[in-house]
């Protein structure tokens, strides 16, 4: 069966496309590179043996989208995780989120939408959720106004994709909602590449253990948490990955309940900044250089998910612990920089 994976060659994208590939799919991916490279094709290729099949494609260009559905006019789904993803910068270009992450959207449904069955699965956020006013986070807590453009794109695409699935039986979707990304494959073939200065607190720590960065700034000790740091919960790409196959499967063996569906995806435990930089000097058997800094606007104070959706409906449960996780993340960086 062919699966579309736009995005392929991100951080999550790739993860998933091995793991899609593991499970005997035929994987056509697609990327505009903008924020991933090329070389993650060779990559996913030493993991599985098999090489996905790459269109270099803009999906903001609604006329490509279309003749990549007509030339790979037999897949059975997608998976969409093409889009920008920097909170910041969404401030500062809010036109380009909406173009790259509700526009290519848009037209990647249209042409879904012409098949007879199509079955979509979508990139979302626990970023929908605000500061939720209970933890865990159920998939039933309210959705807050979104703080960034970056935000508003998640909640705007699930609501894009809930409206059509009402009028387009043929379309079977399921947001995820993951919680917090973290490690590497095991093999070290591939993993977390930002561009630039990590805004993300993983790759800021292992930048830091290798020496590329100073220290990391820990934003805020003040904080109504046990430590006074805010609490996440930090998943193993491998185990979102492994999400997105059992997602897609459920749709495509037609086992969804309604045609459009949401998950939590994450571990179920906070872990907060000070416990995930001790992970880090536990694994790597370093002293992480950091410092208290001012609050980070826009940061909530807490959220970790419930799974208990995903682990009853989807039968998806994560495996590996926070020191597994960044155990991954730091061979990673090492691999990296060697
Ligand atoms: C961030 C985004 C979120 C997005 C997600 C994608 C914000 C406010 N939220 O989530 O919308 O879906 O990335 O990956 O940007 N931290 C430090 N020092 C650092 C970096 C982070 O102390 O240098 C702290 C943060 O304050 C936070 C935690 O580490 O408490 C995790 O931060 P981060 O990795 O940026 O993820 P989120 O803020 O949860």
């Amino acid at each position: 069966m062919k699966i579309l994976v736009t995005g392929g060659l991100g951080f999550i994208g790739s993860h998933t496309v091995v793991e899609l590939q593991n499970e005997g799919y035929q994987v056509v991916i697609v990327d505009d590179c903008s924020n991933a490279d090329e070389k993650v094709l060779a990559g996913i290729t030493a993991i599985t043996g098999k090489e996905p099949v790459f269109e270099k494609i803009d999906l903001r260009e609604k006329e490509a989208v279309g003749a990549l559905f007509e030339r790979h006019s037999d897949i059975a789904g997608v998976i969409h995780f093409a889009a920008s993803k920097a909170v910041g910068e969404s401030v500062e270009k809010p036109l380009l989120y909406y173009e790259n992450n509700i526009g290519s959207l848009v037209y990647v449904l249209k042409a879904l939408v012409k098949k007879e069955k199509a079955s979509f699965i979508f990139s979302s956020s626990c970023t929908v959720y605000g500061q939720a006013d209970a933890m865990p986070i159920t998939e039933n807590a309210p959705i807050k106004p979104a703080e960034s453009p970056y935000g508003k794109t998640k909640q705007m695409g699930e609501e894009v994709i809930s409206d059509i699935c009402k009028v387009s039986p043929n379309l079977q979707a399921i947001a995820l909602r993951y919680f917090n990304p973290m490690g590497a494959h095991p093999s070290v073939e591939i993993g977390e590449l930002p561009v630039g200065v990590p805004q993300n607190l993983v790759p800021f720590i292992t930048q830091t253990g290798i020496g590329i960065r100073e220290g990391l700034s820990v934003f805020g000790n003040d904080y109504p948490t046990e430590d006074g740091t805010c609490v996440r919960d930090y998943i193993h790409v491998v185990d979102l990955a492994k999400a997105h196959v059992v997602a897609l499967q459920r749709l495509l063996h037609g086992k969804n309940e309604k045609n459009y569906e949401v998950f939590n995806v994450g571990t179920g435990k906070g872990s907060s900044v000070m416990e995930v930089i001790r992970s880090f000097e536990r694994v790597s058997g370093k002293n992480l250089n950091y410092k208290i800094v001012d609050r980070r606007p826009g940061d909530v104070i807490e959220a970790f998910a419930d799974t208990t959706k995903a682990n009853e409906v989807l039968g998806w449960k994560a495996q590996s612990s926070l020191d597994e996780a960044m155990r991954s993340a730091w061979e990673w960086e090492q691999k990296v920089r060697s």
